[in-house]
């Protein structure tokens, strides 16, 4: 059946369904196969996407950036701290104003918790046009959907039985977002994988991310559960995706996350923890990684690492959300100002 995405948000991954990530899914593959041809595939021509960011990026900006264009169309980049944004300009006629002026929104904020996806579901009740969620402190809908996309050119559509290992891992650069940890339990859940979630006590991620999650792996066929060590967390998996993350009430004192975090420098992947999981397993990262805390260069640089495809599909899956979503406005928009 034919899934029409003109005029949707993304904001979580959680919100469409798995008919609407499958059709995202397989236009990505079909743009990723028409980049590497160079077969144009302008898609959204003269289309405008605005791009806030109230935190730094390499990937997110320059996947959206260079996909857009791609797609015949342009990003703008603003720094959300040199908007008037940073004068307390309101979401609702920052969502009303640009829908006036273009095609999509998207948002990273994703510092602080509790803020970063109310804001961009502020902007997005008042906007007509798509809002996406670049990164927020509940999710990272581009990210994990990339992900999902590799772990399946990797092992095949089907990832039922499948062991996924989301381990925390120790990073002194900075206390970074819950999203990605958040948005890996939920979405890999929905697929049958079997989700084990390693951290040390201090680093839980929010509660009510964790009970969608043992939802979706009941609803799912999948599994769901919690360790207190990356050893355990390996154990026998076919996916490791260890990363850092902060502490949920400290975010706003993130030296404080970083003192404690430095109690558990022992959470490092490395040959000896890959040699824990399934001998044909693959290491995932979203990156940025802190190399020789987070991983060794032996591990991320090793034949396991997917760490550059999986950077790649960031680009084909941006521009996959972007097509089915920006087009043709005029016929097809849903949403209503009000
Ligand atoms: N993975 C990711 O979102 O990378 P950036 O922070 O560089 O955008």
């Amino acid at each position: 059946m034919a899934v029409n995405l003109i005029g949707r948000d993304y904001i979580t991954t959680q919100e469409w369904t798995k008919a609407e990530l499958e059709t995202a899914l397989k236009l990505a593959a079909e743009l990723k196969r028409k980049k590497q041809k160079n077969i144009p595939h302008r898609l959204l021509v003269d289309k405008t996407v605005f791009l806030f960011f109230f935190d730094k990026s390499t990937r997110t900006r320059n996947s959206f950036e260079a996909g857009i264009t791609q797609l015949g169309g342009h990003g703008h980049f603003i720094d959300a701290s040199t908007s008037q944004i940073a004068h307390g300009e309101s979401p609702k006629d920052m969502g009303i104003i640009l829908s006036s002026y273009g095609h999509g929104i998207a948002i990273r904020h994703d510092l602080v918790p509790g803020e970063g996806n109310s804001y961009m579901r502020e902007v997005a009740k008042y906007a007509t046009i798509p809002v996406f969620n670049m990164q927020c402190d509940v999710d990272h809908p581009f990210q994990t959907l990339a992900d999902l996309m590799t772990i399946r050119e990797h092992f095949g559509d089907n990832l039922k039985g499948k062991k996924i290992a989301v381990s925390w891992a120790y990073a002194p650069s900075y206390a970074k977002p819950m999203s990605v940890p958040q948005g890996l339990i939920t979405l890999m859940t929905r697929y049958g994988m079997q989700v084990t979630l390693a951290h040390p006590p201090e680093f839980k991620l929010m509660p009510d991310q964790i009970e969608l999650a043992k939802k979706n792996a009941a609803e799912n066929g999948g599994k769901f559960e919690i360790v207190d060590s990356m050893e355990a967390a390996f154990e026998n998996a076919d996916v490791v995706y260890p990363k850092s993350w902060g502490i949920m009430e400290l975010f706003g004192r993130p030296e404080e996350a970083l003192k404690i975090a430095a109690n558990y420098k022992k959470w490092i992947c490395d040959e000896r923890m890959m040699a824990l999981a399934k001998k044909k397993a693959i290491y995932m990262h979203c990156l940025p990684a802190d190399r020789g805390n987070e991983v060794t260069d032996a591990v991320i640089d090793g034949p396991q690492s997917m760490v550059y495809p999986e950077a790649e599909n960031r680009l084909h899956t941006c521009k996959a959300i972007m097509a089915l979503t920006m087009a043709d406005p005029k016929k097809t928009r849903s949403k209503k100002r009000r």
